[in-house]
């Protein structure tokens, strides 16, 4: 089956559009060229090639293999964490279980009841204040337990003793399938006193200071591995799972034999492995298509020269990545007049939900643009300066897209399945009119 067949079957037909670009050998540029000033003319090296998408292809499963073995993992920038999780649901599985969604600016508290072939779910989004993303573990993890214990309690379930799935979106070593040692905070965390440590240990130690829940942590896994699985459960086909939200990466199903760093006690054929694919990079091995934006992006934050991919991608940064280069166009004279704003200068202004707004405007207006350039300081902008932000917006996010494309074609190559389909979730994937389309 050709790559192209199983890569459109693979994720449905929703990002049709995304990988025929590449398989193609077409990378074309994402829309009608702005008329104006040569905006098009230095947004190029945000427009990736075929044959740099195919570099990174075989780059990123260069990368996989060495950390999918024993010997090289050490070394190793993609970590390919083994998951524990070797079996995929059947559609059959029953009960009611506790759901806890830790990995961005929120979390989510879920119930959970699943009968045969359906469920019912109630659930709850909490704040993670940035004091306490940046605060001690301590603090993370009594929030954490406090609003567990508020939602139990909420959904009349205090009294009962319930499992608990705990999906930590952080890179994990595992040590089984209820204890992770945390590898390294991403997305803007920096918790003291957790890195290194088993992260459900310090969440049961926070129940535990509590006294008034009782819950037993039955999983902990990582929120592409949750992804994967949710599909699975009705398509027995799934099996790739990839998040595009406030952090990217992707989880794939391995044979076990290939996994040297995987005790595989059970003796099952296959592992969910946890590739961690945002840190591709940050060994060099982007440095053939990173952009100043990209180095500025990543100079300014707290994790510098760490998960670059990442950076490239996700929601956390495609906002920023859009304001860099406005911010350079309006210096160099290309764009509002060469009148730039306060706004338009301080970082973190270009929330990354502009950018899906603007791109969800049709073709020819620009009312939300200009909004949002009013909202930015910049009550001037022309149409022209719509047009051409609006170019910006669609190579940054284009090439996010294209970047993750690469990313499910080379796990799809590897896996060798004759029929993969690919889970996807994650703010951007979700709310951007055409990420994946
Ligand atoms: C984390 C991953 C997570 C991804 C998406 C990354 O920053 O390292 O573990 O899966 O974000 O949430």
């Amino acid at each position: 089956m050709s790559l192209f067949q199983n890569l459109t079957e693979a994720l449905g037909g929703f990002s049709e559009g995304v990988i025929h670009y590449f398989i193609n050998g077409n990378v074309k540029p994402p829309c009608p060229l702005p008329k104006g000033p040569s905006i098009r003319e230095h947004c190029k090296d945000l427009v990736l090639t075929d044959d740099q998408l195919r570099e990174l292809m075989s780059k990123l499963l260069a990368a996989i293999n060495k950390g999918l073995n024993k010997d090289t993992n050490k070394d190793a920038i993609v970590k390919c964490f083994p998951t524990y999780v070797q079996d995929l649901p059947n559609g059959q599985e029953k009960g009611k279980f506790l759901a806890l969604d830790l990995g961005g600016t929120n979390f989510r508290v879920l119930i959970i009841y699943l009968e045969q072939n359906h469920f019912k779910m109630e659930s709850k989004v909490y704040s993670i204040p940035q004091d306490i993303m940046t605060g001690s573990g301590t603090q993370l993890f009594d929030h954490i337990a406090k609003c567990l214990a508020d939602f139990m309690r909420d959904n009349d379930v205090a009294s009962e003793r319930l499992p608990l799935g705990f999906t930590f979106s952080f890179p994990l070593t595992q040590i089984g399938l209820t204890k992770g040692l945390l590898a390294q905070w991403t997305k803007g965390f920096s918790c003291s006193g957790v890195q290194g440590e088993d992260v459900v240990r310090l969440l049961e130690e926070a129940l535990a200071r509590r006294g008034d829940v009782q819950i037993e942590v039955c999983a902990i896994l990582n929120d592409t591995t949750g992804c994967l699985m949710s599909c699975a459960w009705k398509n027995r086909h799934c099996r790739v799972g990839i998040i595009c939200g406030t952090g990217c990466n992707a989880c794939y199903v391995e044979k076990s034999e290939n996994v040297t760093t995987f005790p595989n006690d059970s003796g099952k054929p296959y592992c969910i492995i946890n590739t961690e694919w945002g840190a591709m990079g940050d060994g060099g091995a982007l440095d053939f298509i990173l952009t100043e934006y990209d180095k500025q992006v990543d100079s300014a934050s707290i994790n510098q020269g760490k998960q670059l991919f990442e950076k490239m991608i996700s929601g956390m940064y495609m906002g920023e990545i859009v304001r860099l280069a406005l911010q350079k166009f309006t210096k160099q004279g290309l764009l509002f007049n060469g009148q730039g704003s306060e706004q338009l200068f301080t970082k973190g202004s270009f929330l990354t939900k502009y950018v899906s707004e603007i791109e969800s405007e049709p073709k020819g207006t620009h009312t939300i643009c200009l909004s949002v350039l009013a909202g930015l300081g910049l009550p001037h902008a022309s149409e022209q300066d719509a047009i051409n932000v609006r170019y910006v917006c669609e190579c940054v996010s284009r090439r996010g897209a294209h970047l993750v494309s690469a990313g499910a074609a080379c796990l799809i190559n590897k896996m060798d399945f004759d029929h993969v389909t690919v889970a996807v979730d994650g703010s951007v994937y979700r709310f951007h009119p055409h990420f994946m389309i």
